[in-house]
């Protein structure tokens, strides 16, 4: 899979695509990485990738010019490519959206930077705007490796063991369970003695309801998307039986 990164600041990307999954994957030549400096393709003598916005106000926004000159320098794959505007106006970055991306063979990404990018890039050249949630981000830079480790964990062969990003949370849309590992007791708080039986069945069983149980409490939005079996919908039911309408600290605002 390749990604065209445009950006302003193609140094931002490199200790990440140096270390960790990425770096893995970029060395086993799963991920092609192409970084393109948007301000290699700005003219005149100041190179400048910004200016005023027509109409007023405060701070600059992205030229057009540029960024359509460095769209146009890249080799676009016979079978498709997208281009993806981060802004924090887009649709707001999942799981799904991730699969979605994992399928394609190429896709640029356009990092915004200063107020915004002119909308006639966007109207012109983009099929897709993602943000990566509610917060604005000096730049479109950091969304773009987020949106780039989450799909490349997707491409098979990136992980260790392949199986593990299926047990990602929300990869079935619920919440993980907690995880263990050595010592057996820390500061006094001793591991679940059912993980330690080696009895894999209950352990299973166990982890199930353990995500159910943290969904439940934390993201229960998320429990109308998931996939759950009858035996699910009555853990879920012995959850929601065991939690009090109204926990007593919150007893005076009922
Ligand atoms: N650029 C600035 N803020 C952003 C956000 N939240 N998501 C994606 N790109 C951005």
């Amino acid at each position: 899979m390749r990604f065209d990164v445009l950006t302003i600041f193609p140094d931002m990307f490199s200790a990440y695509l140096r270390d960790g999954i990425a770096g893995r994957a970029v060395k086993r030549g799963l991920l092609d990485v192409r970084l393109v400096n948007i301000r290699d393709f700005a003219r005149g003598a100041h190179k400048t990738t910004d200016d005023r916005p027509y109409g007023g106000g405060d701070g600059m926004v992205m030229r057009p010019g540029p960024i359509s000159r460095a769209l146009g320098s890249i080799e676009r794959n016979s079978r498709g490519s997208l281009v993806i505007l981060l802004t924090p106006q887009g649709e707001t970055f999942n799981q799904s959206i991730a699969w979605d991306i994992s399928s394609l063979e190429q896709v640029i990404l356009v990092c915004g930077r200063y107020e915004g990018v002119d909308e006639r890039i966007r109207l012109l050249f983009v099929d897709r705007e993602i943000s990566i949630g509610d917060y604005v981000l000096s730049g479109g830079e950091l969304a773009a490796m987020v949106i780039m480790d989450s799909v490349c964990r997707l491409i098979p062969g990136t992980l260790g063991g392949e199986k593990s990003s299926f047990e990602d949370s929300f990869q079935d849309s619920l919440l993980e369970y907690p995880h263990y590992t050595r010592p057996r007791v820390f500061e006094g708080l001793e591991v679940p003695e059912i993980l330690l039986s080696g009895d894999h069945a209950r352990i299973r069983g166990w982890r199930r309801k353990e995500a159910l149980k943290r969904t439940f409490e934390r993201r229960p939005d998320l429990l109308a998307k998931a996939k759950l079996d009858d035996e699910d919908l009555r853990i879920l039911e012995q959850i929601r039986s065991q939690t009090p309408a109204c926990p007593p600290e919150a007893e005076a605002d009922c």
